[in-house]
């Protein structure tokens, strides 16, 4: 059983979240930290972001920029992001459509962001590009890794309602709203925490062993 990041309780693994039955997995950050740049080995996905600092039009400006420089496939750019900075209207109207787990954390962002893919051809279903998904990937770890160089930290998520939230804001049949980001600073308690490292939460992951083909291919999931 996998500990929360934040409370440290014992919590089920959601199904993103599972790991292999093979146990070779181990909280690695602190060995693994040496082998990677900062901007990399800093990264991790808080749930209590800082109520009362906000994510500026300029710090939106620049993660939009990211994204915008992310490659894909045929240069197609599949992507769109509808933003929501706390206090504007926006923000509301995507809080309204988070499921209950998220709406106990993501509401405390100043920056909530959808995050869309561009599946189909519109009037068919014809894939606009077999890589949107993919590519739309890209674009928000773009976006995460320029998060952090400003010093923010981003949670992305799944626990939305997608059909209410395309309804909200009339996205179109051949747009997919595919994730949600939460993007803000870490309440000033936890950012020192963080940075000494002490209380940052234990993370885990496959060895890099078990990611390398052939091993990764006998590796069973849960
Ligand atoms: C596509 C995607 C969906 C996710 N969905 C959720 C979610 O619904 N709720 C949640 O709390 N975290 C969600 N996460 C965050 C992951 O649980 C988190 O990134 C993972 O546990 C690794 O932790 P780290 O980002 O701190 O390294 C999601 C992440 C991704 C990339």
């Amino acid at each position: 059983m996998l500990r929360d990041q934040v409370s440290g309780d014992a919590v089920r693994l959601a199904s993103h979240d599972r790991l292999p039955a093979s146990g070779t997995v181990g909280a690695v950050n602190e060995a693994t930290d040496d082998l990677l740049h900062p901007l990399l080995s800093s990264r991790w996905s808080p749930t209590t972001f800082d109520r009362s600092t906000d994510v500026t039009a300029a710090e939106v400006e620049s993660l939009l920029e990211a994204a915008r420089w992310a490659p894909s496939a045929g240069n197609s750019q599949p992507w769109a992001f509808i933003l929501g900075c706390r206090g504007e209207p926006e923000h509301e109207r995507l809080v309204r459509h988070l499921a209950k787990s998220a709406a106990r954390w993501a509401p405390t962002a100043g920056l909530l962001v959808a995050n869309l893919s561009h599946r189909f051809v519109e009037d068919t279903d014809w894939d606009y590009s077999e890589f949107s998904v993919y590519d739309l990937g890209q674009a928000v770890a773009h976006m995460s890794f320029q998060a952090s160089s400003l010093g923010l930290h981003v949670r992305q998520f799944r626990a939305f309602d997608r059909a209410g939230l395309a309804a909200e804001f009339e996205v179109p049949q051949h747009w997919e709203v595919t994730t949600m980001s939460a993007i803000g600073h870490l309440p000033r308690n936890a950012a020192q925490d963080a940075q000494a490292k002490g209380s940052r939460p234990a993370r885990h992951r496959r060895s890099s062993t078990e990611i390398r083909w052939p091993q990764a291919s006998f590796t069973e999931r849960r």
